[in-house]
């Protein structure tokens, strides 16, 4: 099951000699030779449509990627995945953010225990609290209805649920209003708090571990802000909920048990806006939207279980950015929303597929000697064009571009819907097609070398179904790299070190090189 040396496999050598074949080749002459294009690399899975014909592959390449993705037991890993076997190797953990998808009659054990009672229990638990919420029958210490919801949390217990609330915006009904804190520098929560009262406001602290540095800095912050004013500790109470697997740490902040929204350890934090994690989007746009972006997420995983790898979108996505990493030696790759509810995808996007895939040591504990995961970058089309599209045509490195698009407007702009959407279109033509000298009138400036690569998705709509399939797309597309890259996409022991020194640094420990010293000394951090 294990592929080593993947770089020493037959179906590795094969396409590096077929890379080799293709240096001179232009898409835009495959393209004019060819009038289905088009139809040959492009598919349709429930409402998403990907576009994958402006890439550098020719009717050999594909098969070349499918017969490297079956020798690296990409099929087998997900059957493993799916079933709740530990693959999270170095954590001793199943991955089962899929479980979390699933209908309440499905099974799924681990160590013995069918854990869908669990998830479901859960989720009944979100319905009926985000119900109570929304409608006013919770009430604040002083009687009074919740206006404002701040999640605090950072990384996969931020990005995901900030990232879902925003995509779905234009859905929301404006009351609770729901506002997110990350970031450890005080001036994020005292900027969110500034003009909320604290007779109205209710405080999710969602933290998996419930021992992040940054969200418990923040959570005593809020919980002084509450108790200045409300003025007795069983206000906590009627204020402040938990997401967390450790029920423990959240009782000892003060949190009653009743206000716990549990989730387990098998789900990784970049992959946890499908649990409990999910409180702040059942809180703004409620609980049907989230049981909806549930329902989506389930349809992929549908779909990446049981279509053919040649059929199997998160599979040609996974493919495609190997062929473009390892074959190409792209390092980064562009993720390029052309919808502005979108806008925080890429930051979401960023922490799932570089905490899951910025590895440099095998399964098996060896280092690897070949390219994983690429940097990730991307800004909200049209915003992008006007900010990084000039190295993107004209730099010196290929890097590959993911557009996503969305037929629906968003807006009554329906005007200008249509040329965003024709933004789009004719950056990804740019990209491929170029312009040569020529018709630059001999002005290398101005003369475009083309043959950049790119997919287009296609969303029918931006509804909480569609954003799910969307999310749990690249979630396996990231999966399927790190089966081949033969990586432990579920660990982050990467984090580890930089959450060590800082807490020594804090308690005046450990020793420092003459630059750190000096910083900190400029700090007065001594
Ligand atoms: O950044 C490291 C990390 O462990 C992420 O994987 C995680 O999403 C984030 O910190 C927050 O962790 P927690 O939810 O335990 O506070």
């Amino acid at each position: 099951m294990f592929c080593p040396t993947l770089n020493k496999r037959p179906a590795w050598k094969v396409l590096e000699k077929h890379r080799k074949t293709l240096e001179k080749t232009r898409m835009r002459d495959l393209f004019a030779a060819d009038s289905q294009r088009f139809d040959r690399f492009s598919l349709s899975a429930g409402g998403l449509f990907l576009d994958y014909s402006k890439n550098r592959i020719t009717d050999n390449t594909m098969p070349l990627l499918y017969d490297l993705a079956k020798v690296c037991g990409v099929e087998e890993w997900r059957n493993r995945m799916f079933a709740g076997e530990k693959i999270n190797i170095s954590e001793d953990r199943p991955v089962l953010h899929t479980a979390l998808r699933r209908p309440a009659g499905d099974s799924v054990t681990v160590d013995s225990e069918n854990i869908m009672p669990f998830i479901h229990g859960t989720l009944s638990k979100m319905e009926k609290f985000s119900r109570d919420v929304r409608s006013g029958t919770w009430k604040g210490h002083t009687g009074k209805k919740i206006t404002d919801i701040v999640n605090i949390g950072i990384g996969g217990s931020d990005l995901g649920p900030r990232m879902v609330c925003r995509a779905l915006r234009n859905e929301a009904i404006s009351e609770p209003a729901v506002h997110f804190v990350s970031n450890v520098d005080g001036t994020d929560i005292q900027q969110t708090l500034r003009g909320l009262s604290p007779e109205t406001t209710l405080f999710i602290v969602a933290s998996k571990t419930f021992t992040t540095q940054e969200t418990m800095a923040n959570a005593q912050t809020a919980r002084q802000w509450l108790l200045s004013s409300l003025k007795e500790d069983k206000a906590v109470a009627r204020h402040f909920t938990a997401l967390s697997v450790n029920a423990d740490a959240a009782v000892s902040f003060g949190i009653p048990a009743d206000n716990l929204f549990p989730f387990r350890d098998w789900v990784g934090g970049r992959y946890s806006l499908w649990s409990a994690i999910g409180l702040s989007i059942c809180l703004e746009h409620g609980f049907d939207a989230f049981r909806d972006l549930l329902r989506g997420a389930y349809e992929m995983d549908t779909h990446f279980r049981a279509a053919p790898l040649n059929r199997n979108m998160p599979v040609i996505l996974a493919l495609l950015g190997i062929w473009y990493r390892n074959f190409w030696k792209a390092q980064c790759y562009a993720v390029l929303p052309y919808a502005q509810n979108l806008s925080l995808f890429p930051a979401w996007l960023q922490q799932v597929d570089m905490e899951s895939n910025g590895k440099s040591a095998s399964r098996n504990g060896n280092t690897i000697f070949y390219e994983t995961g690429p940097a990730i970058f991307g800004t909200a089309g049209t915003d992008c064009q006007h900010s990084f599209f000039q190295l993107i045509h004209q730099g010196t490195d290929i890097i590959p571009c993911d557009f996503i698009g969305v037929k629906e407007p968003m807006s009554p702009h329906t005007g200008q819907h249509k040329m965003l959407l024709a933004n789009m279109a004719a950056q990804g033509q740019a990209l491929m097609e170029g312009r040569d000298e020529k018709s630059s009138v001999g002005n290398p400036h101005r003369s475009f070398s083309g043959n950049r690569p790119s997919n287009t998705l296609i969303m029918e709509r931006l509804d909480a179904r569609h954003l799910g399939m969307l999310l749990a797309l690249y979630e396996h597309k990231i999966f399927v790299q790190g089966i081949i890259w033969s990586i432990n996409s579920f660990d982050q022991w990467g984090v580890e070190l930089g959450k060590i020194l800082t807490s020594d640094i804090l308690n005046g420990k450990g020793a420092l090189d003459s630059s750190t010293r000096g910083i900190l000394q400029r700090f007065d951090i001594t």
